[in-house]
């Protein structure tokens, strides 16, 4: 009895989990709008920014050398602001549309897909959920991306829960170990995409907690958390593993010791 009383729970909060994902995913497209108002004007402010440049040309025999320099170097700052806020709208969007892609894409749809840009999206989104909410959190990540990787064929709104789920675990090993030890600690995580051989390559290692023989053992069990109530459903392993192995057909690995930290890796065969 008791166990249903606890798994009922657990659905409880999966459901929660669920319609938070829903809400989101509106949230995410009601944003859409206002941000392209957001970049259309920055472009717009731009293009009168030249116009006024030219006016003043056209003018400069009415207006001082000296007022005319100080308006040029006024309009070149004005734009170099106009421009941080077009790019900045234009990274916003990038986010927002991952988000789409999580909460919209077709079940089990293959897709070409940009790996690196889904890895980079999904990492960030995921520290700074971590930032929001841990107190103090704070990692330095390091990154390699293979150059010029050719898209490849994935279930890009799977991989990118998968992503997610481990950057996640991550980050929280590193946190915890954080809260232990303290000041002498570097809390770092890297990130790792590239080929090899006909397999894509993605991994994650971090000098976190690290997992005894005990959470080895019951990684991939539905429901095994040490977390604390609240702090993790105990799925999420189970759920990237179901997502690597199952409907990638690849493998999920990982490497771990106690203390150390831990590399959790996924290697995908290429489909063509
Ligand atoms: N990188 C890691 N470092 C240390 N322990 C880890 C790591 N990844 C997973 N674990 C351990 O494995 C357990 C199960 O992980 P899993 O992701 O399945 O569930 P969870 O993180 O507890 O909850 P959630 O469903 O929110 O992901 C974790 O509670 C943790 O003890
Ligand atoms: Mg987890």
């Amino acid at each position: 009895m008791n166990e249903i009383e606890q798994l009922k729970e657990q659905l409880q909060k999966q459901e929660k989990l669920a319609s938070l994902g829903l809400l989101s995913a509106g949230i995410a497209h009601e944003i859409q709008n206002p941000l392209n108002f957001v970049i259309n004007f920055s472009k717009m402010t731009n293009k009168l920014l030249d116009d006024l440049t030219a006016v003043v040309e056209d003018n400069a025999d009415h207006m001082p050398e000296s007022d005319r320099e100080d308006l040029y170097d006024i309009v070149a700052d004005i734009k170099e602001n106009m421009t941080q806020i077009k790019e900045n709208g234009e990274r916003a969007v990038s986010i927002i549309q991952g988000i789409l892609l999580v909460s919209r894409g077709k079940e089990n749809e293959f897709l070409p897909s940009d790996i690196c840009h889904i890895v980079k999206e999904y990492t960030h989104l995921s520290y700074h959920a971590m930032r929001a909410n841990y107190q103090g959190f704070n990692v330095t990540i390091h990154e390699q991306y293979q150059d010029n990787m050719p898209q490849m064929m994935v279930i890009p709104q799977d991989l990118s829960r998968a992503v997610l789920n481990v950057m996640n675990n991550a980050c929280y090993a590193v946190w915890r170990k954080a809260q232990e030890i303290g000041n002498d600690y570097t809390p770092e995580i890297s990130i790792n995409v590239a080929t090899q051989d006909n397999n894509l390559v993605i991994s994650i290692t971090d000098n976190g907690e690290g997992m005894s023989d005990e959470v080895q053992q019951r990684l991939f069990e539905n429901f095994f958390t040490t977390k604390p109530i609240g702090h993790g459903t105990g799925l999420g392993m189970s759920i990237t593993r179901d997502i690597i192995e199952n409907k990638h057909g690849g493998k999920l690995t990982f490497n771990t010791t106690l203390g150390q930290g831990t590399t959790f890796t996924f290697t995908i065969p290429i489909k063509k």
